[in-house]
């Protein structure tokens, strides 16, 4: 079951019947809205629009498009403001995003570039990649990655990277990454629009066929466990894209700040117990953040739940039984 909050919600106070009554069935989607797409749950403010025309979001910037004809159909962003990309998981909790990444990849042969795929990202809705939970990754023994910024925070453009070089792959730890094989290094905060470019020195002459490719991408580095396997390995791109997601950050974007926010009962997200954060880096907006003692999201969830029958989460931050149809009882205790 789909974890619901109790208390700290971010949905505006005009849905609050509504919201009660869906809640009630797992459902933060804007009422009358599909809520999920194929194993994605979309939670407003972002919200399903194939051909709705922002109906189910608070504006076409958080729309998702729900591809249909995939199996199980899978959610895109793909907004005049953004390139493509596949989105894994929105969390209302912490307001971030988990999306497929790109892999930057290049291909060495007899001294020769083979193929050279660099990786474009562009978005330039209420999202930035997160600089906390990313790292910039290269692989290879002889190759370096450019990480050209287009826009940064407060409009700056710059340039940074990461080298990796080694002569001998036999020499190479497994599930190190520090340098010999794998660079890692940080990221700046607020990249949104940006370009990885790989390079190389000796285009892995030196390396030959233990290290015929060099590899780069940003995303999560709790997902990612750098192998030798990694240098020889074709599909390197596609089991990265697959494995290891980029965590980005995303913001309300109606309100410049929360004091403008505020000034708007019927729009403000922010709810009782949740506490409204400026979102500076960009041109404005704000992120709800839920105050210490109401994180707990899934009441049901927990160990000491007695319901003997079915359980949900309350507004109120707790949870009640209830009894299914055809029993009687006051949920603690359910008879048919
Ligand atoms: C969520 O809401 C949608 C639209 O109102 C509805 O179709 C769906 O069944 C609801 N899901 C749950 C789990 O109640
Ligand atoms: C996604 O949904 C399909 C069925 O639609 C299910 O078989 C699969 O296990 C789900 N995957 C995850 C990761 O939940
Ligand atoms: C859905 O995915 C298929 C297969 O990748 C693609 O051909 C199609 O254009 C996509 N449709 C939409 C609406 O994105
Ligand atoms: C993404 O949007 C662009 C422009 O609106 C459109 O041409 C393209 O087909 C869309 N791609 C997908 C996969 O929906
Ligand atoms: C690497 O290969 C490219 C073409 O594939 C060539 O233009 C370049 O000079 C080569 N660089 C070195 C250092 O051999
Ligand atoms: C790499 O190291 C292995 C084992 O240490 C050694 O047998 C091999 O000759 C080395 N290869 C090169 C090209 O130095
Ligand atoms: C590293 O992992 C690969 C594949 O899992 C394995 O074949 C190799 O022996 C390992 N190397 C070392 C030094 O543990
Ligand atoms: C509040 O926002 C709604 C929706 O955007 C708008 O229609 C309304 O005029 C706004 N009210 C005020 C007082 O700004």
């Amino acid at each position: 079951m789909f974890a619901v909050r109790g208390l700290c919600l971010l949905i505006p106070l005009v849905w609050l019947s509504l919201a009660s009554l869906s809640l009630a069935t797992s459902n933060i989607s804007k009422p009358g809205c599909q809520h999920r797409c194929g194993n994605v749950t979309i939670p407003y403010p972002w919200g399903i629009d194939n051909g709705r025309d922002g109906a189910c979001s608070l504006n076409e910037i958080y729309n998702v498009i729900c591809n249909n004809t995939l199996n199980p159909p899978r959610p895109f962003l793909n907004h005049s403001r953004s390139n493509n990309f596949e989105v894994l998981e929105i969390s209302i909790e912490g307001q971030h995003m988990l999306a497929k990444s790109g892999v930057a990849a290049n291909h060495y042969e007899n001294g020769q570039i083979v193929s050279l795929t660099p990786v474009h990202f562009r978005e330039t809705g209420p999202l930035s990649i997160s600089d906390s939970k990313n790292k910039l990754f290269t692989i290879g023994c002889d190759d370096y990655v450019v990480l050209g910024v287009v826009f940064a925070s407060r409009g700056s453009t710059f340039r940074s990277g990461c080298i990796t070089g080694c002569s001998n792959v036999s020499a190479i730890t497994n599930g190190s990454c520090s340098g010999v094989g794998c660079c890692q290094t940080t990221i700046p905060r607020g990249l949104y629009f940006f370009t990885l470019d790989l390079g190389s020195f000796e285009n892995h002459t030196q390396v030959g066929a233990d290290n015929p490719y060099g590899y780069a991408f940003i995303g999560d580095p709790s997902k990612f466990e750098f192998n030798v396997g990694d240098l020889s390995d074709p599909h390197f791109v596609t089991k990265t894209i697959d494995s290891v997601p980029v965590v980005l950050e995303w913001y309300i974007w109606d309100a410049k700040n929360c004091e403008i926010a505020k000034g708007n009962k019927s729009t403000y997200a922010c709810q009782d117990n949740s506490h409204c954060n400026d979102y500076v880096l960009f041109s404005g907006g704000y992120t709800c953040t839920c105050l210490p003692g109401y994180q707990e999201i899934d009441e049901c969830a927990s160990d000491i739940i007695l319901c003997s029958h079915n359980c949900r989460n309350t507004l109120s931050g707790h949870y009640e039984c209830y009894c299914p149809n055809g029993y009687y009882g006051d949920g603690w205790k359910c008879k048919d």
